[in-house]
């Protein structure tokens, strides 16, 4: 009797295990039938690869037929398996994102198991048609274009090249701006590239120091910096993180864009405010790519009609990049850390997040614990790429109680056996712009939940900063030479 029961009880396992392993092979539309490009593949590649994967994006190669894909085969079934490809570096959190690039684990299993059984075509007549791509301004006609007056001469091999280049708005009136378009004349070299604001001239003086288009250096050659000092310098709660949102210093961020970045607007009637007579600085990053280019970008700037009724705030933990959090990474150290926490005061909603951190950041975490000691995950990345720095959008708020507490880690391998260290040997890493030298910080854009509670979520990001720079030998440094420019 017991030995039946055990049995039957094993078959009743054996059986449920079956089913579990038919479940995963009936899992897609394939069922046990053999993979086809045509039915099975195709529509995951056109659907996840083909918008960089043609001719005039980013990708090196095209993917829009099974001529285009088989002989690709199996670095395809590599690539997504290592999910290096699509990029997307954020791992899924507590927040879904918009646009979400990630292939799920089901798609990359066919990928695997089409290569596996020899890539066959299948049925031409059952080739899915290729999604309609939009050339051009994806979110239809800017309210102001503005061109690079001249091509900067990319050469065809070398070095990665850093440079900045300065777009007069001519804007006789203040403007709230809702989105940014970016269109690279010549794909194939730019990598990324910021966007910045300089309404104090100083962008141009460089760029008149330098004969060629532009000036030398990351983060818009110092801009950003001195935005970041500028925010030392603020007196009391607005100076900091109101220099940030009206956009009336140096340095001011109007965004990015990164290869396959989908443009996008702001939600509801947020904008970023566009002082008159401001320069637009794209902060530019160009790889060589085996063939001489010559760049010269489009920026589309969409307007908003009127201004906003809120005002968001970036929470940068650690701020300034993390120039004020001691970055000192010995050569060889594959586990070095730095960390920052800060407990927002009043209920705010957040929209996006991004990373910020050079050739050996490694991961990157937001965490938020919550008032009630509930954990959520606003960003994660596991293995940064300083290629891919994406501006993940929340798809729709992620709202945090006041008293929420904000843990944002970075970590560093600055070993030998990381492939993407620039150095080797390896050197010791310290903070700065070269992108030999190191930056990491992770950033969280937020709206105060409620409009009239903005000045204290802007108090409590400014002291914030202030205690960095006080804990900071550097930064203590600056405010002693400022004459204790960061008093009250
Ligand atoms: C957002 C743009 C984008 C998307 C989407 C994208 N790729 Fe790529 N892909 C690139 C770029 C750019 C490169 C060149 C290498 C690099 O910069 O990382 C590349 C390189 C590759 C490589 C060569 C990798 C290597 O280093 O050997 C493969 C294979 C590849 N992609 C496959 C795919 C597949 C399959 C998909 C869809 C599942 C896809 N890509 C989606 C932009 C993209």
């Amino acid at each position: 009797m017991r030995t039946r029961f055990v049995l039957s009880g094993v078959i009743a396992a054996t059986m449920a295990a079956t089913a579990v392993i038919g479940g995963v092979a009936q899992s897609g539309s394939a069922g046990a039938r053999q993979m086809t490009f045509t039915e099975d593949v195709a529509p995951i590649i056109f659907n996840h690869c083909t918008s960089c994967h043609r001719p005039g994006e980013a990708a090196p190669f095209a993917l829009l037929s099974y001529a285009d894909v088989r002989p690709r085969g199996r670095s395809i079934a590599l690539a997504t398996r290592a999910r290096q490809m699509p990029p997307w570096k954020a791992e899924t959190g507590d927040f879904a994102f918009q646009g979400d690039r990630r292939l799920t684990d089901a798609d990359i299993d066919v990928i695997a198991r089409w290569v596996d059984a020899g890539m066959p075509q299948g049925d031409p007549a059952k080739l899915p048609p290729l999604p309609k791509f939009t050339d051009g301004w994806q979110l239809g006609e800017p309210d102001l274009v503005v061109r690079m007056p001249e091509g900067f001469a990319v050469p065809e091999s070398g070095r990665d090249i850093y440079r900045n280049f300065v777009l007069p708005l001519n804007l006789q009136d203040d403007v709230w701006v809702k989105g940014v378009d970016f269109r690279p004349s010549a794909r194939s070299v730019v990598h990324h590239s910021l966007f910045f604001l300089d309404a104090t001239g100083a962008a141009r003086q460089l760029d008149e120091r330098d004969p060629l288009p532009g000036y030398n250096g990351g983060m818009g050659g110092g801009l950003a910096l001195s935005r970041g000092r500028l925010g030392l310098a603020g007196r009391g709660g607005r100076g900091a993180a109101a220099a940030g949102v009206r956009g009336s210093s140096a340095g001011s961020t109007l965004g990015g864009w990164a290869p396959g970045a989908q443009p996008h607007l702001l939600p509801d009637d947020l904008a970023f405010f566009v002082p008159k007579g401001s320069d637009l600085v794209l902060s530019t990053h160009f790889h060589p790519s085996g063939k001489a280019e010559s760049e010269a970008s489009t920026v589309g700037l969409y307007f908003a009609k009127t201004a906003p009724t809120k005002t968001f705030t970036a929470i940068q933990l650690p701020p300034v990049f993390g120039f004020l959090a001691g970055l000192d990474i010995p050569a060889g150290e594959n586990r070095y850390s730095i960390s920052d926490s800060f407990e927002i005061p009043v209920d705010v909603k957040a929209f996006g997040v991004s990373a910020h951190a050079h050739y050996i950041g490694k991961t990157m975490t937001m965490k938020a614990t919550l008032p009630d000691g509930e954990t959520r995950t606003l960003l994660s990345i596991r293995d940064w790429d300083f290629g891919w720095q994406e501006q993940y959008l929340f798809s729709s708020y992620a709202a945090l109680p006041a008293g929420t507490r904000l843990d944002v880690t970075v970590t560093y391998d600055n070993s030998a056996a990381n492939r993407r260290n620039p150095s080797s040997p390896p050197k010791r890493v310290t903070w700065g712009e070269q992108s030999t030298d190191e930056m990491g910080s992770v950033t969280l854009q937020v709206v105060a939940a409620r409009e009239s509670d903005l000045p204290q979520l802007q108090q409590a990001v400014a002291v914030h900063l202030r205690d960095a720079a006080l804990k900071s030998p550097i930064g203590a440094l600056l405010l002693g030479a400022r004459g204790g420019a960061g008093e009250r």
